[in-house]
């Protein structure tokens, strides 16, 4: 038998109103049809640690399909059914989506595969599940709104910040549950229980990642490049050797780590103050590679599926040794002002401080426009394609100081081109 908590008060709090009507209408027409339904996985776990989180998650103890049918068609909602796997989604006139799972078994057909499924109990479907944490479900009909069912000590777990298995084979059954560990353990801040950290050990010396399909190994990079706390991640992925076994001849030294603390700061400076969003797989991949020859680095972006990130480490291996203390800030400018968003940022995160300082300055002035197509035309240019060649040399001379300001701009222009 499962433990119960009442988080009656904890659900109502969490969701809008709205959201908690759509639960209680569901809860009806799920009992019309002699099912039940129990939010169950990551929001679960939100809701505990009062974390954000927008997927919602209904497990079905019947026929999921059937039931997200039958409410859509009620409510005149949108409706998407994926028969292979029993689960169906519906999203709501508010844009509020619900992702629904018949309460199923997971039959691996070898290591690492994306697994088979076949309808279970909720306790059954609970027990696949990656990690105690993972494995709460909270009821969501209306007699037991808010009742938290747990099988397997997870809401303890939860508020000793701890990370463990279900069984000894979980991260053989599925390799990339090493991944995940990691990545929630960076996440919250938890730490792995003292036998889940064995096990897992176990798991990464033995190299049972080598049997996880390459696409779920990019799923899984994506997510943690993308996680806030991303720079943890990486860490406890070094500490245990994962990334030594992920990636040939790898090595995180202090240096590197500061080069990937500061690709997290640059990144939001870059959002910050240019309003720039960039690509942060690769930039991350570029702090996990640059250290190792362009082949090794490639032949990895080549087996995870990673091209995307091709054009910037050809761009930066290109100039990681050409732009140095030497060269006027206009010889810079005109190395780095066709690269890609993610070289600039990895850039100034790789180089000693002043030359990256300098980088930034240079890019602070481009985003300027210090002088523009209407201040040629209003000293009597007629517009034509010069215009940006004049632009360009007046910028360049703005760089390295030989012009200071605008009024000495406009000046030499005159006195050149008119
Ligand atoms: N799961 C698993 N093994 C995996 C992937 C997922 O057991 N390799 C289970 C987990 O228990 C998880 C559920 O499937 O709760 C849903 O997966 P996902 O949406 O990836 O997990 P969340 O816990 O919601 O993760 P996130 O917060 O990152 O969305």
């Amino acid at each position: 038998f499962p433990k119960h908590y009442n988080l009656k008060h904890k659900v109502k709090k969490y969701f809008p109103e709205n959201i908690i009507d759509i639960f209680l209408q569901l809860g009806n027409t799920a009992k019309k049809l002699n099912m039940k339904i129990y939010l169950v996985g990551g929001i679960v776990r939100d809701i505990i640690l009062g974390r954000k989180n927008l997927d919602i998650d209904i497990l079905v103890e019947g026929d999921a399909i059937k039931l997200a049918y039958e409410f859509a068609k009620e409510n005149g909602f949108v409706f998407h059914k994926f028969e292979e796997f029993m689960t169906a989604q519906i999203k709501t006139k508010d844009n509020i989506k619900l992702d629904f799972a018949t309460a199923r078994k997971e039959i691996y057909e070898y290591p690492g595969a994306y697994p088979k499924v076949e309808k279970a109990t909720l306790r059954e479907d609970l027990f696949r599940r990656d990690f105690t944490i993972n494995t709460l479900a909270i009821d969501i009909t209306e007699e037991n709104f808010g009742i938290l069912l747990d099988y397997f000590y997870g809401y303890q777990d939860i508020r000793n910040k701890k990370i463990r298995v279900l069984h000894e084979l979980s991260f053989i059954e599925d390799p990339i549950r090493i991944f995940r560990a990691l990545r929630f353990a960076g996440r919250f801040g938890f730490k792995l229980g003292s036998h889940t950290e064995k096990l897992l050990k176990v798991a990464i010396q033995q190299n049972f990642i080598k049997v996880a399909p390459e696409g779920r190994i990019n799923l899984e990079l994506n997510l943690t490049f993308n996680e806030e706390n991303v720079i943890e991640i990486l860490f406890l992925m070094d500490e245990y050797k994962l990334l030594n076994h992920l990636i040939k001849y790898f090595v995180l030294n202090d240096f590197r780590k500061k080069v990937l603390e500061k690709i997290r700061d640059n990144i939001l400076y870059f959002e910050l103050i240019f309003n720039k969003k960039a690509d942060k797989s690769i930039i991350y991949l570029l702090g996990l590679l640059y250290h190792l020859p362009l082949e090794i680095a490639t032949e990895f972006l080549e087996k995870y599926y990673f091209e995307k990130a091709f054009k910037s480490f050809e761009e930066f291996y290109y100039l990681k040794d050409k732009i140095n203390e030497n060269l006027k800030n206009s010889e810079i400018y005109e190395y780095i002002k066709g690269i890609t968003l993610e070289t600039k940022i990895f850039l100034i995160s790789y180089l000693p401080e002043n030359l990256s300082k300098r980088i930034l300055d240079i890019l602070n002035k481009e985003k300027e426009k210090f002088i523009t197509g209407k201040d040629l035309i209003s000293l009597g240019l007629k517009p034509s394609p010069k215009f940006s060649k004049i632009q360009t040399e007046i910028f360049k001379k703005y760089l390295d100081n030989e012009i200071k300001d605008k009024k000495q701009a406009l000046e030499y222009i005159k006195q050149k081109f008119l």
